[in-house]
């Protein structure tokens, strides 16, 4: 059975099309990567299943429950794990995940896995502090925690390593891969390439509201995620005609500044600025950086067949 099905998924926040008919589905078991730009729809998506938005139309389903008709049966399906931090700051970290086990008519016997959690993402000392007290990291800790404390068969985390330290962020990463190993499914949504690299099986890319990749993270990442680079050059005067054979690579022109795309196997920077050089454009300056998450979005939605 499928632990998340989306089925032509559509929201609208007044004018805004958030979610434009997305479908998915992801099996028991994934470790899937639910990458895209700001304002992509990752959250309205992830909001949806955890039954905290209203879709407009569309069916979502956690193990084959309805998140609107079922939803005190996927609450105990689903932890997800929200983009905002909401807390309440009159309780102690501790007190905070007994009550939240207490809404899943877990007692006591639930302290053993608490007190796991709590070790596991180093809030063990802060186990009896106030929750008011705490950093915005650890603060995020402990809504990680909070999801997690019945242990559901199906784990949802909207940005969790954002504003984490590294340190913590690694830590997070092995309990979140036990986690998986222990037969949980887990979905991620991350900012970080590396992550979802390190992380994900299968990854899908939202791109104002619509799927626009889903595939194995191997070939996602053969074609193309991390294997361009851009490189940027500065001419004396703006260049009218450009040469051929350099067009197909230009990705961005302004005045007198142009940006190429390069594959990193088989193009080269000196070979464009010699292109260049020889159409009589006299360059006065360059850079070539490393391609990152936005590079992958913007190629991905040109490529899109529409
Ligand atoms: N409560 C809301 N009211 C109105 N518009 C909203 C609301 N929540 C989201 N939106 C809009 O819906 C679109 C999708 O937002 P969403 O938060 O789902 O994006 P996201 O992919 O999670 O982005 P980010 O990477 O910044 O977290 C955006 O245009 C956003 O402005
Ligand atoms: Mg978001």
């Amino acid at each position: 059975m499928s632990a998340i099905v989306l089925d032509g998924l559509h929201k609208h926040y007044g004018p805004v099309h958030a979610l434009k008919g997305v479908s998915l589905a992801v099996e028991e078991g994934e470790f899937f990567g639910l990458l895209g730009p700001n304002g992509a729809g990752k959250s309205t998506l992830i909001n949806i299943l955890a039954g905290l938005t209203r879709r407009d139309t569309g069916r979502a389903l956690v193990l084959g429950h309805d998140v609107a008709r079922e939803y005190r049966v996927t609450r105990r399906l689903l932890g997800v794990v929200p983009q905002e931090l909401v807390f309440d700051p009159f309780f102690s970290v501790r007190e905070v995940l007994r009550i939240q086990a207490g809404y899943f008519g877990l007692g006591r016997e639930n302290d053993a896995w608490i007190d796991e959690l709590l070790e596991a993402l180093k809030l063990t000392d802060k186990a009896q502090a106030n929750l008011r007290t705490l950093s915005g990291g650890m603060k995020r800790r402990v809504m990680i925690a909070q999801a997690l404390v019945h242990k559901p068969r199906v784990v949802v985390l909207d940005e969790p390593t954002a504003g984490v330290d590294v340190e913590l962020r690694q830590s997070l990463w092995d309990f979140i891969r036990r986690l998986h190993r222990e037969g949980h499914t887990i979905v991620l949504t991350t900012h970080y390439l590396e992550e979802a690299e390190a992380l994900c099986g299968r990854i899908a890319i939202l791109n104002q509201g619509e799927l626009v990749a889903l595939d194995e993270k191997q070939a996602l990442l053969a074609h193309g995620i991390g294997r361009s680079r851009r490189l940027c050059v500065t001419t004396r005067a703006p260049v009218v005609a450009l040469p051929e054979a350099l067009k197909p690579r230009l990705r961005r022109q302004e005045g007198n500044r142009l940006e190429f795309e390069l594959v990193r196997e088989t193009d080269s920077a000196v070979a464009v600025l010699d292109a260049l050089r020889s159409h009589g454009a006299e360059v006065v300056d360059f850079a070539t950086e490393a391609a990152d998450l936005e590079d992958v979005f913007v190629e991905l939605t040109r490529r899109r067949p529409s």
